[in-house]
């Protein structure tokens, strides 16, 4: 299988072997050299280590790299940053943000913070007289710079101006990015945000976790502020941390301080190059007209009504998978969208380049051409039985088995962590 989920990584087998240890059967509640339980030397030295060395990496003051995950992170942000009810500004869904920027009604960012929305402008790109406009008359206490389908840069400058005029925390989640930020191939939040979140699992290439971290910058609006940031992981949210993870993460951290990691990133960006290249030679559309970072968004409305769902079926089928994905000004719906979200990250880690990518690129076409006739219907009570018949019939297609049977052959050739890193 191929797999092209942008926030999808393959970790290293030493950061691997640390999340499978007897790490995880230790129970540490606290910080290191203060914990509410006996036994921690061992676990005080690795969360030292990766704590400093993310430090280092980043040129910052503070790190916690106890959060779970992305999700309970940001929450912690927002805990330690607002009360609640208070204004948080975040990059729609439907705009290429996350559900914790403030995603309306069923998300917690969007129902205990009144949550304020920017969007794009008609070139795809994040409206910043939009977000100024609404920044002025909202007076947000936190602005969230942060994308999950959106192939842009982060113009952090922007963001910082924006929220200094207002006085607003800039949060910058950078969770997708990480890896290009450390290799210099995207704009850098540190001299710009107050605070900075990161999964560790996306293009940092490390184990499912998650990083806050405090900038020089946020020390600067307020010194306690990695005071209030770690109290709010814990005991505002969290309980126990999750010792393996945090193994994990400074082995991580370790790998992307390397001259390798740094390739790796360029690397990325080359082949998102070359997979924007060969889409768009195959006539595919992408929202925006391409890329500046891991991933991009196939717009499918030229092509057929609400065909998302079917493409990423159909490609699961043939051996790769990707995700449906709404885009911007989404015609169809967010259960059954017209794009698809492809990103690189996996495939570098495996060692493909810019002649793999053009084959996967032509693959993905051919795959579009097969299920080009297969619209959505208007009717909206007919779509869940007219997926279910779809897929019915897609799953044997004979045109996506033949190309699964090449994808196999293929991939058997790059093994899923290519580079034989080793823990120094
Ligand atoms: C930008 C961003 N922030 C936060 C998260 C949440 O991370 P997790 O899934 O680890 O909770 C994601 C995950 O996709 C993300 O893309």
């Amino acid at each position: 299988m191929i797999g092209l989920i942008p926030s999808e990584n393959h970790a290293s087998p030493a950061v691997r072997l640390a999340v499978a240890s007897t790490l995880s059967s230790k129970y540490s509640e606290g910080y290191p050299h203060r914990r509410y339980y006996e036994g921690n030397q061992i676990i005080d030295e690795i969360e030292l280590e990766a704590i400093n060395r993310l430090k280092k990496l980043f040129k910052v003051p503070h790190v916690n790299v106890q959060p779970y995950s992305g999700s309970p992170a940001n929450s912690a942000i927002y805990f330690a940053l607002m009360e609640p009810g208070e204004t948080l500004m975040g990059l729609k869904l439907a705009s290429g943000g996350h559900l914790t920027h403030g995603h309306p009604k069923v998300t917690f960012s969007g129902r205990f913070y009144n949550s304020v929305q920017y969007g794009l402008n008609d070139k795809a790109r994040i409206d910043f007289e939009q977000v100024e406009k609404l920044a002025l008359k909202h007076r947000p206490k936190v602005i969230v710079a942060g994308n999950t389908a959106y192939p842009f840069e982060l113009n952090f400058k922007k963001f910082s101006e924006i929220a200094d005029k207002v006085g607003a925390y800039l949060v910058a989640d950078i969770s997708h990015v990480t890896g290009l930020v450390i290799s210099g191939d995207h704009l850098s939040p540190f001299p710009y945000a107050n605070v900075v979140m990161s999964t560790t699992h996306k293009t940092f290439r490390g184990p499912r976790g998650a990083m806050i971290i405090v900038t020089n910058r946020g020390v600067a609006k307020d010194k306690d502020l990695p005071g209030k940031i770690d109290k709010a992981v814990f005991p505002g949210l969290q309980g126990g941390p999750h010792n393996e993870t945090i193994a994990g993460i400074a082995i991580a951290a370790q790998e992307a301080s390397s001259e390798q990691f740094q390739e790796y990133g360029h690397q990325i960006r080359k082949n998102t190059n070359a997979l924007v290249v060969i889409l768009k030679e195959r006539g595919l559309k992408l929202v925006g007209d391409g890329s500046e970072t891991h991933l991009m968004l196939l717009d499918l409305t030229e092509i057929g009504f609400g065909l998302g769902t079917q493409l990423a079926f159909a490609l699961d089928v043939a051996g790769i998978y990707a995700n449906k994905n709404t885009i911007p000004d989404e015609p169809c719906s967010p259960f059954y969208p017209s794009g698809l979200r492809i990103g690189t990250p996996l495939v570098t880690t495996r060692g493909m380049k810019a002649v793999e990518m053009r084959k996967i690129g032509n693959w993905i076409a051919d795959v579009v051409e097969i299920v080009a006739q297969e619209e959505l219907p208007q009717d909206k009570k007919l779509r869940h039985q007219f997926i279910k018949n779809f897929k019915q019939r897609y799953a044997s297609n004979k045109a996506l088995l033949e190309i699964r049977v090449e994808v196999k052959k293929f991939a058997k050739d790059y093994k899923l962590f290519a580079d034989e890193w080793q823990l120094a």
